[in-house]
């Protein structure tokens, strides 16, 4: 079993020999891995669950060692790195011929960060490498926004989880494909698509969800607390707690108010702290044994955007609801 406390040391340590580790970052806590090491890559897909072919994020320190795994630097991926970066941006580039496969899924890209997080650039600053972290949750369960959440969901498994606090951002950075003359928004997240498009210039669309699955963020059920999730303006938020309990459930809600009949589960009015909180909102359901959690619809602007694709994701398929 881990300590109760681990240190930048031990995370460079087990980093050094191949190992996983639980590594805060601003948007959601990551299990990190030597980007470089496939053996290292492969324990990240069997820790998570993770098909193989789906691609990883290759955290690194600062732009100079972006351009070290990119084949080709883009001037859209300059402008936003220059600007965003440390930040909850992830750039899709051309990938370096070294890049290995394992990370890449196969692919000619490759997604790179530079998490803004002080602890992150600490190991990354020390490690030397780039580091390969998806988040640190089971495939298709809710992200850890805590170094407790990455403990709940791994144990003994992940013995060295580095605590940062919880994430500041709370959703995963949002995924700006460059690598074509066309930028595309593959994941909304932690930067609004409206501050994209002021840098870069140009309208900057969400890529279509189609068939080809590039992201499995893009997989339309994923973020997924058990709790059954259904989302609905705030004005029938009321209506809609009535309508569930009438089935016998045990109802939650997440919303700025409480709703007489539900379990409170409190987020801030404001979308920056909706998305701050959700993650650990959804976990609190199934930690209270909530069969559904009905959920305000977040306004679609700055942060909204990337709250409402996530319950968008943890909803689908409906499982409890009956149409109205
Ligand atoms: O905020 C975040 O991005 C967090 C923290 C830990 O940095 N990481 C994260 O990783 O969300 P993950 O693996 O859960 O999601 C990364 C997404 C996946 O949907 C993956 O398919 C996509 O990035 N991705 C990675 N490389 C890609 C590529 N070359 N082309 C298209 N999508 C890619
Ligand atoms: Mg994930």
């Amino acid at each position: 079993m881990g300590k109760l406390v681990n240190t930048v040391e031990d995370a460079i340590a087990a980093l050094g020999a191949g190992h996983v580790v639980g590594l805060p970052t601003e948007t959601v806590y990551g299990l990190a891995a030597d980007a470089s090491n496939e053996l290292a890559v492969r324990r990240i897909f069997a820790t998570k669950r993770r098909p193989n072919n789906h691609p990883l994020i290759v955290h690194v320190a600062d732009i100079a060692a972006a351009k070290q795994w990119a084949g080709h630097w883009p001037n859209a991926a300059q402008t936003l790195a220059q600007a965003l970066w440390p930040g909850p941006l992830t750039l899709i580039v051309p990938k370096a011929g070294q890049v290995l496969d394992v990370v890449t899924g196969g692919q000619a890209t490759v997604g790179l960060r530079v998490p803004g997080h002080a602890i992150a650039l600490d190991v990354l600053a020390r490690f030397g490498g780039g580091l390969a972290a998806p988040s640190a949750n089971r495939f298709g369960r809710v992200s850890p926004t805590t170094a407790a959440h990455v403990r709940d969901e791994f144990g003994a498994e992940v013995p060295v989880v580095l605590d940062g606090g919880p994430a500041a951002i709370g959703v995963e950075s949002t995924i700006v494909d460059v690598s074509s003359e066309t930028p595309q928004i593959l994941r909304p997240g932690g930067i609004s698509r409206s501050r994209i498009e002021a840098l870069l210039g140009r309208a900057v669309p969400v890529g279509a969800q189609g068939s080809h699955v590039r992201a499995p963020g893009q997989l339309d059920s994923h973020y997924a607390p058990r709790a059954g999730v259904v989302v609905v303006p705030v004005e029938t938020l009321t209506r809609e707690v009535e309508h569930q309990r009438v089935s016998g459930l045990r109802v939650g809600v997440i919303s700025p108010q409480p709703i007489e009949g539900a379990t409170w589960l409190r987020v801030p009015a404001d979308t920056e702290g909706y998305a701050r909180e959700l993650y650990a909102q959804l976990r609190e359901a199934d930690a209270r044994g909530l069969d559904v959690v009905v959920c305000m619809a977040p306004p679609i602007n700055g942060l909204g955007e990337a709250v409402a694709d996530r319950l968008a994701k943890a909803a689908h398929p409906t499982r409890i609801r009956e149409q109205t």
